[in-house]
């Protein structure tokens, strides 16, 4: 089937109560490896590109390999921008084929956060593609994107509400305490301000530097009310770790499937425990 936005999934995840998960697409293995997880689990997803994967893979590669995965899969796929960085690229990923964008303003002044994604809401909603924004800033650093905890600042519930009121996206990325990358702690999430949020939004709320939040976080969080989860960095440490084992197991094989395929098996593992954990198992 075609690409479906990431509204028409979140949507239904807000009144099942479960999130939906979304990974990052950097490269075909990552791809594959999703899409036989989706597959497996009976689950919808979302595929997701970063600035950095735009610039690795090229947003072409990008837009075809998701449009092909999603026309060949037997469950619902979308394909969003992630942390889009202004009105113009966003608009490239539209005429490319995305169904969703995503649009960061947190760095900009509310007014101007607002604006921004209310110009982009409107081009977007007009071409049938759905709009996250995000509000607060969540620490962390995702390929250029970099966010030191000084500068991580949570949500403001009232704001939100004011926020989505004016701007009209479809989704809400939320600060609650989450931090893009590898944590250097255990994360404390403020379950209170997700609540006080929930009360005043009524759209699907997004988390974004979900990697390395204990299970029993993320169960808490989807139960009030987080419908998309981000999921980056567990996909690279897979990855990584399974490229690893093979060489030094085999240090002188030199046959790239042999050592992309136990990395594209470890992601595909690593993706279907999470989308049971997320609740979105046999939703498709
Ligand atoms: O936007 C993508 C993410 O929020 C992923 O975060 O790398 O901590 O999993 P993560
Ligand atoms: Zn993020």
């Amino acid at each position: 089937m075609a690409l479906v936005t990431v509204a028409e999934l979140t949507r239904a995840a807000a009144e099942g109560g479960y999130a939906v998960g979304a990974f990052n697409l950097n490269n075909m293995e990552i791809l594959q490896a999703v899409i036989a997880a989706a597959e497996e689990e009976r689950s919808p997803v979302i595929l997701q590109a970063s600035q950095g994967g735009l610039k690795y893979a090229g947003i072409d590669y990008i837009a075809a390999m998701a449009r092909v995965a999603a026309e060949n899969a037997s469950v619902p796929v979308a394909l969003n921008l992630d942390h889009g960085t202004s009105f113009e690229q966003a608009m490239v990923c539209i005429r490319k084929g995305f169904s969703a964008v995503m649009i960061d303003g947190s760095q900009l002044p509310f007014e101007e956060n607002a604006s921004l994604v209310k110009r982009v809401v409107d081009v977007a909603h007009s071409v049938g593609v759905s709009v996250e924004a995000e509000l607060g800033k969540i620490g962390g650093t995702e390929d250029d994107i970099v966010v030191a905890d000084e500068d991580a600042a949570m949500t403001n519930p009232d704001e939100a509400a004011e926020f989505v009121r004016r701007a009209q996206p479809d989704l809400l990325a939320v600060a609650i305490g989450t931090a893009h990358g590898v944590y250097k702690g255990e994360p404390r999430i403020d379950f209170k301000r997700l609540e006080e949020i929930k009360k005043r939004v009524d759209i699907p709320l997004v988390l974004h530097g979900a990697s390395g939040v204990p299970d029993e976080a993320i169960r808490k969080a989807c139960q009030l009310g987080i419908s998309k989860i981000n999921i980056d960095t567990e996909l690279r440490v897979a990855f990584t770790q399974a490229v690893r084992n093979v060489l030094e197991a085999a240090p002188a094989e030199i046959d790239p499937r042999k050592i992309l395929g136990p990395a594209r098996e470890a992601m595909q593992k690593v993706v279907r425990e999470k989308m049971r954990l997320f609740g979105c198992s046999g939703k498709a």
